[in-house]
């Protein structure tokens, strides 16, 4: 969602949804690599905004549980740092060109805004879970997607980032979980 204030060369710097590969003897079709370094270009901008989340928890959480969750932020943000350059290097590695800054990022993120104001363990605790669910999900369809393209490599990838992010939502969503919810409820709270 382009802000109307953005100068019109904004549009130019975040081109990777352009087919611009480089000359690979990697055997996938040309445009299945194509797609594939646009999907992964989206899983980026995801994975670098989520990155950015945990370290904004990391450093503002307060109250009685700071110094479990200070760690615990910090532990996921090592493991999304890992995932950023796996789904970079994947796009690369079919020819393509990734666009990692933060500006780019900012501009292509599907991602809600992380409430900057946040501060005790509970707000941090929402928040984090939010986004990594919403992470995990898109990765998640992506394994499929992947899948349908004949590129079993990214799949395998996604397959990875899924798991590891399925983990992690269990380490911050149990925070929450004092008594278990109808079938469905919670999924439902989540979905959005
Ligand atoms: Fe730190």
């Amino acid at each position: 969602m382009a802000a109307p204030t953005r100068s019109p060369t904004h549009a130019a710097r975040t081109s990777a949804s352009a087919p611009r590969l480089y000359r690979t003897k990697n055997d996938l079709p040309a445009d299945t690599r194509v797609t594939v370094v646009a999907r992964f270009n989206q899983w980026l901008a995801d994975c670098i905004d989520l990155q950015t989340q945990c370290k904004q928890a990391h450093w503002n959480v307060k109250g009685p549980t700071f110094i479990a969750l200070h760690e615990l932020f910090d532990e996921i943000n090592e493991d999304v740092e890992d995932y950023v350059d796996l789904i970079a290097e994947r796009a690369v590695q079919l020819g393509g060109v990734v666009e990692g800054t933060a500006r780019a990022v900012a501009a292509r993120s599907s991602l809600d805004e992380y409430p900057l104001r946040a501060s005790s363990g509970e707000e941090h605790v929402e928040s984090l879970s939010s986004a990594l669910a919403a992470f995990g999900k898109t990765v998640r369809d992506g394994i499929a997607e992947m899948d349908e393209l004949g590129d079993k490599g990214s799949a395998d990838i996604l397959t990875e980032i899924s798991r590891g992010i399925d983990k992690w939502l269990w380490f911050v969503d149990a925070h929450q979980q004092t008594a278990p919810a109808a079938a469905g409820n919670g999924v439902k709270a989540r979905a959005r």
